[in-house]
């Protein structure tokens, strides 16, 4: 058994106030990353830090930031601070999403459609995009896109959050082959399966959230992917339920 050794890394983690993303965020911490934590909900975003600097892991930084509303220039400006305060990313974890409930497509309104598409496809796009000369600056350098095995499936109802899964999954292709030949960025996916959080509840309703797997369960796939271990493996999907590389790390 081995501990996964993340020291010195500097990883920004969306919807870092959610179930997974704060269990992801607290767990980098611990094994010695520097959390740039990006989310909407101030106090969620609050508490982790709190609690982060409480376990004596290296101080977190918030990153109040709405993806379903903000502009272009607001995604510069982020780049800009995280340049600024770090010089530097080697972890880009998109987690944060969008799924307020199952409906076919025939009755989904617009009105749900246009910001889901914002928050789980434009989003993850155009932050990439912006973050990528601070990928480009580490030496070692992990994007992540969180998938979900029912979308990928094409399942019925999963609506605009399906289909911008399903899309993810063709830009992180697109992207680790663009990236594989000349730059030390690394790109993967991650399904975590399903785990009792907010996102589950909305799908799940009626079942208890302790059904389903804990958010602590799924993380050391996260460290495995965000961390130094995994630095030959580019353009990969995991389940993160499932045995792994990761299975070396000790609790
Ligand atoms: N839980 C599962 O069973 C399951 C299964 C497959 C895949 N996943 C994937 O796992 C990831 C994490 O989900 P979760 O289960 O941890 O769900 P969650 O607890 O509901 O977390 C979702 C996060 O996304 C954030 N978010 C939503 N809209 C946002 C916006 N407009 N701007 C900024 N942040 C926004 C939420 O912020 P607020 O806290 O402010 O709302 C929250 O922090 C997602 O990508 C999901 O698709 C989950």
């Amino acid at each position: 058994m081995t501990q996964p050794d993340l020291s010195n890394r500097i990883i920004l983690v969306t919807g870092a106030g959610g179930g997974i993303g704060a269990e992801v965020a607290r767990s980098l911490a611990r094994h010695g990353a520097t959390v740039a934590l990006l989310g909407r909900g101030t106090r969620a975003l609050e508490r982790l830090y709190d609690d982060i600097v409480a376990d004596g892991s290296p101080e977190p930084a918030i990153c109040h930031f709405k993806l379903d509303s903000e502009p272009p220039e607001a995604y510069e400006q982020l780049a800009a601070t995280l340049a600024d305060t770090f010089g530097r990313l080697d972890g880009l974890l998109h987690n944060a999403a969008r799924l307020h409930g199952l409906a076919p497509l025939a009755n989904l309104p617009l009105s749900e459609w246009l910001p889901a598409v914002q928050v789980n496809l434009n989003a993850p796009f155009m932050l990439t995009q912006v973050c990528l000369p601070l990928l480009k600056q580490s030496t070692d350098a992990s994007v992540v896109f969180t998938l979900d095995g029912a979308a990928l499936e094409g399942r019925a109802y999963y609506g605009a959050y399906g289909a911008c899964k399903w899309a993810q999954q063709g830009m992180a292709h697109m992207l680790a082959r663009e990236t594989e030949a000349n730059t030390r960025i690394r790109v993967n996916t991650i399904d975590p399966g399903p785990v009792g959080t907010q996102l589950r509840s909305t799908i799940a309703t009626g079942t208890p959230s302790s059904e389903f797997a804990s958010p602590d369960a799924i993380v050391p796939a996260y460290l495995y992917l965000l961390g130094p271990d995994s630095r030959d493996c580019n353009d990969r999907h995991f389940n993160a339920g499932d045995d792994g590389p990761w299975s070396v790390y000790a609790d």
